[in-house]
């Protein structure tokens, strides 16, 4: 058991790693939405984007510096090279607190196949970028690409000679995914026990969860003396994701016992946030996710049940209220009245201002009148489809499908596209969701590939409502949409549309920036 009372940093990087998921991409104001919660929900860094991918990503850093900057340290990415390191400069000038984070691959696969570098061209190029940045910001972060399969001893050099050119903090990806507990603890305790100045700086952990192992790595990594994760909400990330950060983060607290380290994390805030995420990014919680997923403190057994109400710890490690959901789910109905409401509102851990309150009560009472049972994940769904600002150049005025056996499923569609005339259309279909789908391609004039369609009931009962959420491909870069409605074709007809409107809004930007960026 470990006596150790120490802090470890929490570093997110779902709008960076997280946002390089295919179909995850956001924009700006989402960005800025994401950066403002993770800031309530006290992450110590945001990694807040690669500012020479885009125009886009260069936007939203200077965005979240500037609007953020004051309350979290924010982190621009860059490659080892000049134009990387200038461009996160510029993007981070008006944060307070900020930090460039440089990387280069070193393993030899890397530098053989992708650079076609040696190995003394590696520790030169990082040397010198990593000096370069620190001319500009005093918080540095230094990445091996690929560390955990770069030899140990050169991994050691590299880091060595990267503190001593500036780099107040060393990460140690794993990027492919590759390490094991064990394999990742070995890797960080030979970088703290071999290299003579590592007390000049704070090792973090970068881990990929090809293997499943991303959480236990990180761990793993802790008890080996790291004092930095790096991590994703929902443990969103490239291929099979990143660290799930709500995972590290109840893992250090409830086992405090055994790491004995904290975090700044307000927990309670775990649940809302991980809720915004996926409504933002389009990207599910699986069901059964550890800490966030529907079903990770719901008890079917008997037996368990039973044990439950005799004494919760039997089979309960954590409350549910630890990560921000009341415990209770009290059911309102259209007599429940403002003041129940409100109290609903904040027991849910949702700070609103009073404009957003009405538009939600109002969005409530209109609830009401549809279903009888009004649960705490209906009341979530109706704040969170408050914030979608989304700016939707395309907004459905109406729609109406005809469907049934023998006939052809047939749908007509009126848009509003910014200040014009409505436009309206019809198309038939192989049924009503195919036929609106198609009526509003014709308007809107894109023709997209449906690559997902997933409808689900946010809560229980018949009248209960359906969320939608679709992936659609145009021009070769997936975007993604979602609706809540108690009718799941008008929740499909809203979401498509959602979709539709991101590509809109993208139909000028040149394809795939961010491959050309090669990260
Ligand atoms: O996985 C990785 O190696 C990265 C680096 C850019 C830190 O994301
Ligand atoms: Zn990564």
């Amino acid at each position: 058991m470990s006596t150790n009372n120490e802090t470890v940093i929490i570093f997110d990087t779902t709008l960076r790693d997280g946002e390089q998921s295919p179909g995850c991409s956001m924009n700006t104001d989402e960005k800025i939405e994401v950066a403002k919660a993770l800031v309530e929900l006290g992450v110590d860094i945001i990694e807040a984007g690669f500012p020479i991918a885009s125009p886009g990503d260069f936007e939203a850093v200077q965005r979240i510096a500037r609007e953020c900057g004051a309350q979290t340290t924010i982190c621009g990415l860059a490659r080892s090279r000049k134009d990387d390191i200038d461009r996160a400069r510029d993007a981070l000038m008006d944060a307070e607190k900020k930090r460039i984070h440089v990387f280069l691959a070193t393993s030899s696969i890397h530098r053989e196949h992708k650079l076609g570098m040696d190995k003394a061209q590696i520790v030169d190029t990082a040397v010198e970028m990593v000096a370069r940045a620190k001319e500009y910001c005093d918080d540095i972060e230094f990445s091996p690409e690929d560390a955990a399969r770069t030899e140990l001893d050169f991994l050691c050099e590299v880091v060595e000679k990267t503190i001593a050119a500036g780099a107040t903090t060393v990460n140690i990806p794993d990027t492919v995914g590759y390490a094991t507990p064990s394999h990742y603890y070995n890797v960080i305790s030979t970088l703290k026990n071999e290299v003579p100045n590592i007390d000049q700086a704070i090792i973090s952990t970068h881990c990929h969860n090809d293997l499943g192992l991303a959480v236990a790595n990180s761990l793993s990594a802790v008890e080996a003396g790291a004092r930095q994760i790096e991590c994703t909400m929902n443990g969103l990330g490239e291929r099979a994701g990143n660290a799930a950060l709500e995972e590290v983060v109840m893992a250090l607290r409830t086992r405090h016992d055994y790491y004995g380290i904290n975090t700044n994390i307000n927990t309670q805030r775990l649940h809302p946030v991980s809720q915004l995420v996926s409504r933002i990014t389009g990207m599910k919680v699986q069901r059964n996710k550890a800490i966030v997923g529907q079903n990770a403190f719901a008890h079917e057994a008997g037996i368990h049940q039973h044990g439950m109400l005799k004494e919760r710890t039997t089979y309960e490690i954590m409350r549910p209220q630890d990560i921000g959901l009341t415990g209770t789910n009290l059911v309102l109905g259209k007599h429940s009245g403002r003041h129940a409401f409100r109290d609903r509102v904040d027991q849910l851990g949702y700070k609103i201002d009073d404009e957003t309150f009405q538009k939600v009560f109002d969005g409530f009472i209109t609830l009401a009148d549809k279903k009888k049972e009004i649960f705490d994940s209906d009341i979530t769904a109706l704040i969170e489809s408050q914030k979608t600002d989304f700016e939707a150049h395309w907004v459905l005025n109406s729609f109406h499908t005809s469907a049934g056996t023998g006939m052809i499923p047939t749908a007509t569609v009126e848009l509003q596209h910014d200040e014009e005339e409505p436009v309206s259309d019809a198309a038939t279909g192989d049924g009503p969701v195919d036929a609106v789908f198609r009526a509003l391609e014709r308007i809107v004039g894109i023709e997209a590939r449906l690559e997902d369609y997933d409808v689900r009931s946010i809560s229980s009962g018949k009248d209960a409502q359906g969320e939608v959420i679709v992936e659609i491909s145009y021009l070769g870069r997936k975007y993604h949409g979602r609706a809540i409605s108690t009718d799941i074709i008008e929740a499909s007809t809203r979401a498509y549309l959602h979709a539709l409107n991101r590509a809109w809004s993208d139909r000028d930007s040149k394809p795939a920036e961010r491959e050309k960026a090669n990260l």
